[in-house]
């Protein structure tokens, strides 16, 4: 691929759209929907992008926009990945976006989902007051609250932790170097790996800056060092994924929770607005999105170089061929189910599959209650609870029970209202809310059915989910009991359901595990977008971290190596445009 295409183009993202137009308004556009036909594939492709994910879908926006034709083929039977929302009773849930930070006006974030929308996106701030913690037993339960705000996240802490404003003082300041030098680390996986090797033998690297040092600590360590007080250490660690505080990154832990620091969002009229209003600007280039295309196999030449995948329908494997891949779905699903045994065996595959391990699962509820927001007494507000503050133990002990000991036995759950989030909510169903709780669970659990099918894993199966859903929803309404009654519809999701409905081969809710391995110098430049196949790249949560904007980024980096050209300038001078734009705006006035 040439390497001086227009890549961002500015216009795009200041141009404000006349018509804001919504997936709600036009679900018979189906564009989520478009199923796979092999004459729906556009002709003479550039790339081939597998999975619809936000991931999938930002690097093929980024490709489209610089002229690039590109199908991204979904193995579910809407796009998005975990952004798709379904529909149950009348019910509208998300899946896997609750709520989003970073994204106040001329941010980085806010500028690339301008442009891979064509600022179609909207966004509705949650409560200044986003997230509410609960630490301990019902008897002895303390509940803490976190603001969002430049000073007011340090200020209402130190209102709330008398004593420890030394300790706030000092975790804010390391949170906010997390945030500002985590690009040096984003660096390494731009660097030809020699010199990063160099970097790290010579020891120049932890000089160069001390993020690379708050990433290789774990979090308990240095939260022990500020503070002996065990519900702001807790607190500080709040945002679970599955790792204990001690064996997790205290970069990652800062990273998560300054996200939020500037203020939680949600998008305006539910979270498959993402996949709905990026479509669009592949379709412009020529590219299409089409679903229920499951990649079976990625092709590789003579040379070992990737032409194109098979697509299963029905019986057959369909081909579809371009000189570039981009694997959406994983790093295991990548090398260990798409690529012939022959190439997995590959030294440099093997060992950049040993730097990391699959993650933890997820257990979610979702909840249908009869009334509005007001009527029910709900807010946008979220619900982190833990029935203990020694996070490190509780998690141990959670993630080391069998599964004859799980029920009984959930130490921790999020609970969030996402229709009161959501303006549109009750335009779209009126009269109606929704709950979702969630916990994090293990694939081994379940993996007893994982031969069986959606809907056809057998009553043990059933008894097992709906024990757990019964558990964690008479927990959430010990908080709220005026839900009690109002409960009309109830649904669960266990790992299983992420590997139908999300391609995560042990149902594991954000792809690699976040453990310190994962931000360890050597393992953040091995999982980059260039794989050691020539033309097949990697996208999405795996290349950088998890979350939505994690995902974007991965995305971003991605497009960048396929493209040869590193989009993050092209962005920071498009955000600094804008930023000196509306500075004007404010003068002239
Ligand atoms: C329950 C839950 C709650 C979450 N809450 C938040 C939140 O509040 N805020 C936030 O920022 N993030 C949240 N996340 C995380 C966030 O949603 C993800 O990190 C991010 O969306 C991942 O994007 P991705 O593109 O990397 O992967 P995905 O969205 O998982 O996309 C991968 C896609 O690849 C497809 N695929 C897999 N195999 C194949 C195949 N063989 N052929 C074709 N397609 C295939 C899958 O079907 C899927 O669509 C949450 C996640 C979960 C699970
Ligand atoms: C965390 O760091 C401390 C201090 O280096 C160490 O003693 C402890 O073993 C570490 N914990 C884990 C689980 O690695």
């Amino acid at each position: 691929m040439a390497a001086t295409l227009p890549s961002v183009c500015p216009r795009a993202a200041v141009a404000t759209i006349v018509v804001y137009h919504h997936q709600y308004d036009c679900v018979h556009f189906g564009c989520l929907e478009k199923r796979f036909r092999f004459d729906r594939v556009p002709p003479a492709l550039d790339a081939v992008v597998i999975g619809s994910g936000v991931g999938g879908l930002t690097a093929a926006a980024l490709l489209s926009k610089a002229g690039k034709r590109v199908v991204v083929l979904e193995q579910h039977d809407q796009a998005g990945g975990c952004t798709h929302t379904f529909q149950n009773k009348g019910f509208e849930f998300d899946v896997g976006i609750h709520y989003l930070g970073q994204l106040h006006e001329n941010s980085l974030l806010r500028v690339a989902l301008d442009q891979i929308t064509e600022g179609q996106l909207q966004f509705t701030r949650l409560e200044q007051h986003f997230d509410s913690l609960l630490l301990g037993q019902p008897d002895q339960r303390r509940e803490y609250h976190i603001h969002a705000g430049k000073t007011e996240m340090a200020a209402s802490l130190k209102n709330q932790f008398p004593g420890e404003e030394k300790a706030i003082d000092e975790f804010m300041r390391l949170m906010k170097l997390a945030a500002r030098q985590t690009p040096i680390i984003a660096i390494l996986k731009i660097l030809p790996y020699w010199l990063v090797n160099f970097l790290v033998r010579t020891g120049l690297l932890n000089r160069i800056s001390s993020v690379f040092h708050l990433a290789a600590t774990n979090h308990s360590e240095i939260m022990s060092r500020l503070t002996q007080n065990k519900d702001l250490q807790a607190l500080s660690a709040y945002l679970f994924y599955g790792v204990p505080p001690k064996e997790s990154s205290f970069l990652i832990n800062a990273l998560l929770l300054h996200h939020y620091k500037r203020g939680a969002y949600y998008p305006r009229g539910g979270s498959s607005e993402f996949a709905f209003h990026i479509i669009p600007v592949i379709q412009q280039a020529g590219g299409a999105v089409l679903v229920r295309a499951p990649v079976q196999r990625i092709l590789l030449n003579q040379q070992g170089k990737v032409f194109g995948v098979t697509v299963l329908k029905g019986q057959e494997e369909i081909e579809v061929h371009a000189p570039v891949v981009i694997s959406n779905a994983g790093i295991f699903n990548t090398f260990q189910k798409f690529l012939p045994p022959h190439i997995q065996d590959k030294s440099e595959i093997q060992s950049l599959l040993g730097m990391v391990r699959h993650g933890m699962g997820s257990f979610l509820v979702f909840v249908g209650l009869d009334g509005s927001k007001e009527e029910l007494g709900i807010v946008s507000t979220n619900f982190w609870m833990y029935k203990d503050n020694d996070l490190d133990s509780l998690m141990e002990r959670y993630s080391s029970l069998s599964r004859e000991q799980v029920l009984g036995n959930i130490p921790m759950m999020f609970i969030t209202f996402p229709s009161a989030k959501d303006p549109t909510a009750n335009i779209r169903h009126p009269g109606k809310s929704c709950m979702t709780l969630l916990t994090m669970a293990r694939y081994e659990w379940f993996k007893e059915w994982e031969e069986t099918k959606l809907g056809k894993r057998g009553q043990d199966y059933l008894d097992l989910k709906n024990s757990m859903a019964q558990e964690l929803l008479d927990w959430a309404l010990k908080i709220f009991p005026q839900l009690r009654d109002k409960v009309v519809m109830v649904d669960a999701a266990t790992p299983l359901t992420n590997c139908h409905y999300l391609g995560a081969p042990r149902g594991e809710m954000y792809g690699a595990e976040h453990n310190l391995e994962r931000f360890t110098p050597e393992t953040v430049a091995r999982t980059r977008p260039q794989t050691p196949i020539d033309g097949l790249y990697l996208t999405g949560q795996d290349v950088f971290c998890n979350g939505m904007a994690g995902a974007l980024h991965g995305g971003l980096l991605c497009a960048s190596a396929v493209l040869n050209q590193i989009l993050y300038i092209d962005l920071l001078a498009l955000k600094n445009h804008l930023k000196h734009k509306s500075t004007y705006h404010k003068l002239s006035w």
